[in-house]
């Protein structure tokens, strides 16, 4: 029977990948009009209940309804011609094809005439298409690889919107956008709702969530745990129903710092390259460094100079009295680096998360003649995997095949087992849940306290305030504020010297 205003029923499905329950008898409904919000730890099933819906794998029992009718698409193309499309939680283009190509990528025969593919056509509605949701400044004919983070998901989402769904799956994306980005998300999910349209929306932000959805599910360990009205939403039920457990909220823990020797352990001088412009600075032992801008400011640009990944054109980047100019002169000296872009800079998501995390250590890990015990690197990347609470099947697991936040914790565990001296952490909690966030901050602090040093580039204010000893805000390619952190320190103030 054909329920009013339901747009899609999920019954009791279920989705297994060896010895692991992905999904585990999960029920739900997705009204029209709504945005519902799909929340749960690392692991808990969110993009596999959405890949699923949006046709990228099919389950293993149970059935789906849309619109009335059984659903069960094959590809992700079937998806989208029954109207379901998705922005995935990874980088889902294709680098060496243009932005218009990538925008229509599988729906080419919409171009085609008498066997040609009409290129101009494909350019001129794809530079609508990005109009459409508000994005002016990117040029359809460029290449895709040589867009920002940001752009490309601008680009995915343009992509997901042109065939205009009526269910619009989005996984994890909020995290890769600036503030003008999410802006632009948050109006058109909302215009979605108005025309009484679907929109299934993921995210760990748990504010985000309250703020933008109408409804809530709840994963855990692939089983549902509830579904909450916007009425019913308390941040203290939702956390504890996600972990199973009462968590402290409170995880920042900003710790004194208790070197004061204030021993320069990295230092920049007049770096400038791009839009970065003469950037003076100094990592100093025992303390965490914040810096803190709009995605496109060039901090994450500032990460990568830092670690030796790109040259600059003026300036010098010094550990001690070695110069930094390749990422190996980097760890030679003792310095670890975890970038926003974990699939294509942090992580071999091929090899396995054993092979991933031992691969800066390896020297370490090595007896005589070079040869490494199996058992001691099987005891290290355990270590390291309990630490993190890594979620996996088991450690010879390629990285691929991991959820999009246990990914980022291999990211951080090959590091953190590095153990180097200084950390350039781009985004360190990206995509990881609540509960884990809170063991990161833990084991900052720890490293602080052994006399490490952390720059931390961070989107996130609360993050950089409630971490950090000073932060610098960046702009433009330029330092425009420079605190040490207090009481006093707000959103508001830093905000000032962003915009
Ligand atoms: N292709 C695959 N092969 C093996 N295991 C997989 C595969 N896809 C997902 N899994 C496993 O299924 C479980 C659920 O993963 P899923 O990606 O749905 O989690 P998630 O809730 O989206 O997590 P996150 O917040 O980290 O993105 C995880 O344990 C994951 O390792
Ligand atoms: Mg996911």
């Amino acid at each position: 029977m054909k329920e009013k205003n339901v747009l899609l029923i999920a019954n009791q499905i279920s989705k297994s990948f060896e010895a692991t329950k992905a999904l585990d008898d999960v029920s739900i409904k997705l009204l029209r009009g709504e945005i519902v919000g799909l929340i749960g730890e690392n692991g808990s099933g969110k993009s596999t209940l959405s890949s699923i819906i949006s046709g990228v794998q099919l389950f293993d029992h149970g059935e789906l309804i849309l619109n009335g009718e059984s659903y069960l698409p094959n590809t992700v193309l079937d998806a989208i011609e029954h109207g379901i499309s998705m922005v995935t939680q990874e980088q889902a283009t294709f680098d060496k094809l243009p932005v218009f190509a990538n925008i229509f990528v599988g729906r080419e025969h919409l171009f085609s005439e008498k066997g040609f593919l009409q290129v101009n056509k494909m350019k001129r509605e794809a530079k609508k298409a990005l109009e459409q949701i508000g994005v002016q400044h990117i040029d359809p004919s460029s290449n895709m690889s040589s867009l920002t983070f940001e752009e490309r998901k601008l680009a995915e989402l343009a992509r997901a919107l042109y065939s205009e769904p009526s269910l619009l799956v989005i996984d994890e994306t909020s995290t890769t956008l600036s503030k003008t980005g999410r802006d632009i998300l948050y109006r058109l999910i909302a215009s979605m709702r108005d025309e009484n349209k679907t929109v299934l929306f993921i995210s760990h932000d748990i504010d985000e969530i309250m703020e933008v959805c109408d409804s809530l599910i709840i994963l855990r360990d692939g089983k549902l745990i509830n579904t909450l009205k916007k009425e019913d939403f308390r941040p203290e039920t939702i956390k504890e129903q996600m972990i199973g457990r009462k968590i402290d909220t409170d995880f920042y823990q900003r710790t004194e710092c208790i070197f004061t020797t204030a021993e320069k352990m990295l230092v920049g001088r007049n770096l400038s390259y791009k839009s970065l412009d003469d950037i003076n600075i100094e990592l100093i032992q025992g303390e965490i460094l914040g810096i803190g801008g709009l995605t496109d400011c060039g901090m994450h640009l500032l990460g990568q100079i830092l670690f030796g990944l790109v040259r600059p054109d003026f300036g010098s980047v010094t550990v001690g009295n070695k110069k930094i100019t390749t990422p190996i002169a980097a760890t030679k000296s003792s310095v670890a680096y975890i970038s926003k872009n974990r699939d294509d800079e942090a992580l071999l998501t091929l090899m396995s998360v054993r092979d991933n995390i031992c691969l800066p250590t390896l020297n370490r890990l090595s007896g005589l003649f070079g040869v490494i015990s199996k058992k001691i690197e099987q005891n290290f990347v355990n270590e390291w995997a309990n630490v993190l609470q890594i979620k996996m099947n088991n450690m010879n697991q390629a990285v691929l095949s991991l959820s999009g936040g246990n990914k980022q914790k291999v990211a951080v565990a090959k590091w953190l087992g590095f153990n180097a001296d200084i950390f350039l952490f781009d985004c360190p909690t990206r995509g990881i849940d609540i509960g884990v966030k809170a063991s990161i901050y833990a084991l900052m602090n720890e490293l602080k306290q052994r006399g490490k040093a952390i720059l931390m580039i961070s989107e996130e204010l609360p993050e950089l305030i409630g971490m950090s000893d000073r932060i610098l805000i960046m702009k433009d390619g330029k330092i425009t504020g420079d605190f040490v952190c207090d009481e006093e320190i707000s959103e508001k103030t830093l905000i000032q010297y962003m915009i």
